[in-house]
């Protein structure tokens, strides 16, 4: 994801199997060029396969085929507020006394008005993200107020989805309704385990039956639910990942976001792990639980239509699909990023990220804005590649050429292609699993 919140990870080489926060991943500020990486292994021989049921082009074009497909308008909604902090957690979220709803509803409201003005046009909004943080510790009244202001500035797809993240604790769920009464028309559950012991050790304060319960409850108000998972923690086996997977897609939600544990710095986690009082799964393990996570998935018929999200044919996050597909945002809140056209150039917009910083901010101008930078074309290109190569459906190279303003060089193409990294489809190119291995690398050699 997808924040807009830090996402400042987003350019580094991603396993195959990690690529956890979605909806809550954005790009990272420092641009200019891909970072991090697995180089050697282009060079060295073919990474392991991590699945039997390797992506194959027929599977990869199932659903978008090789037609255009546009990305869509979203606006993504920051809360940064959690009612504890858990240990593996690195994302722009504070545990605070007192927070002053109508305070932060007007803040919110004023910073949606002033970035709204910022657009040379005001597109039709496709999706609507509350993200966190924990979303689900607002008040109905504050996400109906930020939906009034949305409908009051901008025309609304139909059909838009709207989209707020819970946490499965009573507190939260008991709002479910007044979200639906809001506006909201599905919800993102952080289930992350389905035994307690587990729950426990990552820090979570509810347990599996609640969770079990919480996601009942927001099916019975919701048509469309989502949950998460984390898996790849301490002790997990495969045959563990198994039961409890088919578990979760017993519970029927038409989407599943399953993130792979990362061990994020300067987190209590981190701490552990460095003191050896904290083993994850190794390799071998962590590409055994990605196999049994697509193997489990294909079968309930919920594809992976992105290295970690799997639906329903149709039922994908649209607000995903508008940044992996390289779409415009909004990002309203402490610490979410945009990406916009202002003065008919693509800029990258951030906002401070210290929840005082920016509520301190908006009192006295009106908005939350830390920076606001034009990308160029060359930075377009790495971020639409790292965005689209980490979809099912790849990325439109006529697109690409369009917004880059240099099409992809097509013996670098072929060259990739004919080393297993690629696959090429009319006018999309598909990183493989193998591809994805060594996503930086491919990226790079696109990009030239
Ligand atoms: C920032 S949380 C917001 C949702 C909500 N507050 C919650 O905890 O359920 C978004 C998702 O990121 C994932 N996540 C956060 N930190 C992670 C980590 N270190 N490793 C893997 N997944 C992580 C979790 O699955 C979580 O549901
Ligand atoms: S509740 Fe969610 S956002 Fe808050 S600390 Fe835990 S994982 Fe992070």
């Amino acid at each position: 994801m997808p924040t807009p919140d830090n996402g400042k990870q987003i350019l580094r080489t991603l396993p195959l199997w990690e690529g956890r926060r979605a909806e809550n991943q954005r790009f990272e500020d420092r641009r200019g060029g891909v970072s991090g990486s697995n180089d050697d292994r282009l060079a060295s021989s073919p990474p392991r396969r991590a699945s039997s049921s390797a992506l194959t082009a027929s599977t990869l074009l199932q659903g978008e085929g090789t037609r255009t497909v546009e990305p869509g308008f979203g606006i993504y909604v920051h809360w940064p507020f959690c009612l504890a902090k858990c240990p593996y957690c690195d994302f722009n979220s504070h545990v605070r006394k007192g927070i002053d709803q109508s305070q932060w509803r007007n803040a919110l409201c004023a910073d949606l008005r002033n970035q709204a003005e910022l657009l040379d046009e005001r597109p039709t909004v496709d999706s609507v993200f509350f993200g966190g943080g924990t979303p689900s510790l607002m008040e109905g009244e504050t996400v109906g107020a930020i939906l009034g202001v949305i409908a009051n500035e901008f025309a609304l797809n139909p059909d838009v989805e709207i989209t707020l993240e819970a946490n499965p604790t009573s507190v939260d769920w008991a709002r479910f309704q007044d979200y639906r009464s809001a506006g909201v028309n599905r919800l993102s559950l952080g289930m992350q385990a389905l035994n307690d012991a587990d729950l426990k050790r990552l820090g979570r304060w509810h347990s599996a039956d609640e969770a079990v319960a919480a996601l009942a409850k927001a099916q019975s108000i919701f048509d469309r639910v989502s949950l998460d998972l984390i898996y790849a923690r301490p002790g997990q086996t495969s045959d563990d990942w198994r039961a409890e997977l088919e578990k979760a897609l017993s519970l029927g939600t038409e989407h599943l976001s399953l993130y792979q544990l990362t061990i994020e710095p300067d987190t209590p986690f981190k701490a552990q792990h460095d003191k050896g009082l904290l083993r994850l799964p190794d390799d071998d393990l962590a590409g055994e639980l990605y196999a049994v996570t697509q193997e489990l998935c294909e079968a309930a018929g919920r594809r992976a239509y992105e290295v970690s999200n799997h639906a329903k044919p149709g039922a994908e996050s649209r607000h995903n699909l508008v940044y992996w597909r390289y779409g415009e945002y909004l990002g309203i809140g402490p610490g979410a990023h945009g990406r916009i056209t202002h003065q008919k150039v693509k800029q990258a917009t951030v906002a401070a990220k210290k929840p005082e910083d920016w509520l301190a901010q908006v009192l006295a101008n009106g908005n939350g804005r830390s920076s606001q930078t034009p990308i160029d074309r060359d930075d377009q290109a790495n971020e639409m590649l790292l965005m689209g190569l980490r979809l099912s459906e790849g990325i439109d190279a006529g697109r690409y050429a369009r917004l880059c303003g240099k099409p992809i060089n097509p013996a670098t193409i072929e060259a990739l292609v004919s080393q297993g990294l690629l696959i090429k489809a009319d006018n999309r190119i598909i990183a493989t699993q193998e591809g994805r291995l060594v996503l930086n690398s491919v990226i790079a050699e696109l990009a030239q």
